[in-house]
Order: structure tokens, then C-alpha cells, then sequence
């Protein structure tokens, strides 16, 4: 049996695989993070008017002052959409509260719901593959949220108002974060965190802006398990943001 060593697998998660590579050239996953043309940085502004609202459900002055333990406890107790009375718990989000990385899906699906935890499904099988491939890892300088904390029936997407009653939670828990880049995984997340509707492709391979912290939009790892050809724009954008952490 063959042993397939870590750069080849996560080259190959990538659809990256093989990669022809002189003798005394760097490792195919340097060659790979350094070889991908990068699009040239535009920082885009958020726009004014927010086609998405945040309709909270506590007052923005008691939002802002809320601690992590605080936080947490009124995410678990939360009833304020229809969601929270479909789904088993609430998902709060997992990781390094002092990360530099963070991830934002879109919702838990089944497994998060059962668990109480993000990406822990097929998908985040995939989004931990995508994590190793830029040296990164849950739980260490990574904190892993969603758009919405409760899992919307049957996985659909969440629809507007949801998320304009859920986002404050997510709002509060960057504030604390304080993270140097945020990926935003898939339309949903990107459209919440933008403020404005648009197609996943107009959006990545360039960075945006989350009050001043760089915002990368990628595609959703659900996605990418459907549409494996994909993967290779996702590495682009992973290796983009990788660049941007580099300054
Ligand atoms: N998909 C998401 O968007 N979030 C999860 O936590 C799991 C699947």
C-alpha cells in the first residue's frame, strides 16, 4: 500500500494533484500557495445602506457590553425567531476566542444540531481538509460561527428575517473576537456580512471588508462536496487570504 503524505492529500482534497514538479524545487504545497495568481487587493467599503436588516433583540447598548459568558447565555436562551422552536439547541460557534482566523458558515445542519457544534459534518470534514491546507487547525488561532444559531428546518437557507434577528449574536461575537480576516463560506454568510445581495462569483477571488477587518468570500464546503471542480477556486481564495494574513 502506497502512504499518501499530507501535502499530497490535502493537494489532492484540492483537485491540485499531481503537480509536476522539478527535482530541487520547493514541496508541492509551497509551489501550489506561492504558484496561484492572486487577485490585486481592492478593499471595498460596506455600502451605507445595508439591503440586509439587523433587527436585534436586545438594545444595541446592552449588545455591545455583553462578555462571552454573557453572550453565550443569551444565544442559548434565545427565542427570537421560529427557528429556535424547530431545532434541538442553539449553536454558538467553537474555536480560539482570541483567533486571528475566523470562519463563518451559514447554519447548523443535522449533525451541528444533534452536536452543538459547527461544521461537523461531511462539509466539516471538508472545511477541516481546507484548514489543514493553509496550516491551520479548530480550535487553535481558528473560531469557526455561523450566520444563524439554530438550524432552519430541513437545512434550507435562512431566510431574511432570521438573519436580520440572528446576526447582532455573530456582530457581538466578532466585536470580541477582534480577528485579523474573516472567511465568509458560502452566499448566505457573504450576503449577511456585506450588507448586499450578489452572486458568489462576482464576489470572490478579492477581498472585501468587514468594519475594517479583510473579508474573503469563498465557496460553502457543502458546495464544493457537490461541485468538486470548485475546489481549485476555494484553494485560490484560501491562498489569498493566507497572503493577506502575510500583509
Ligand atoms: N453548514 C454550515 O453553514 N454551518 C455548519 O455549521 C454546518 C454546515
Amino acid at each position: 500500500m502506497r502512504i499518501v503524505n499530507r501535502e499530497e492529500a490535502v493537494l489532492r482534497e484540492f483537485n491540485l494533484y499531481p503537480l509536476w514538479q522539478r527535482r530541487g524545487e520547493p514541496a508541492p504545497i509551497e509551489a501550489a500557495s506561492t504558484a496561484v495568481p492572486v487577485v490585486v487587493k481592492v478593499i471595498e467599503p460596506i455600502t451605507a445602506d445595508n439591503s440586509i436588516t439587523v433587527r436585534p433583540s436586545v438594545p444595541q447598548s446592552e449588545l455591545a457590553n455583553l462578555d462571552w459568558p454573557e453572550l453565550k447565555s443569551m444565544v442559548r436562551n434565545c427565542t427570537a425567531c421560529k427557528l429556535r422552536a424547530g431545532c434541538t439547541q442553539t449553536v454558538f460557534g467553537v474555536g480560539d476566542e482570541k483567533a486571528r482566523w475566523l470562519f463563518v458558515g451559514e447554519g447548523p445542519g443535522a449533525d451541528e444540531d444533534a452536536k452543538g457544534e459547527p461544521f461537523v459534518g461531511q462539509a466539516g470534514k471538508l472545511l477541516d481538509n481546507m484548514l489543514m491546507a493553509i496550516k491551520l487547525k479548530r480550535g487553535t488561532d481558528v473560531y469557526i460561527g455561523n450566520i444563524v444559531k439554530c438550524r432552519p428546518p430541513g437545512n434550507r437557507t435562512p431566510e431574511a428575517d432570521e438573519i436580520a434577528t440572528c446576526l447582532p449574536w455573530l456582530r457581538r461575537q466578532i466585536e470580541l473576537i477582534r480577528p485579523k480576516i474573516i472567511l465568509a463560506l458560502g452566499k448566505t454568510a457573504a450576503t449577511a456580512l456585506l450588507g448586499r445581495d450578489a452572486t458568489l462569483a462576482s464576489l470572490r477571488g478579492r477581498l472585501h471588508d468587514y468594519q475594517g477587518i479583510p473579508l474573503i468570500i469563498t465557496y460553502h464546503p457543502a458546495y464544493l462536496l457537490r461541485t468538486p471542480a470548485d475546489k481549485s477556486k476555494a484553494w485560490q481564495d484560501l491562498c489569498l487570504a493566507v497572503k493577506t494574513m502575510e500583509g
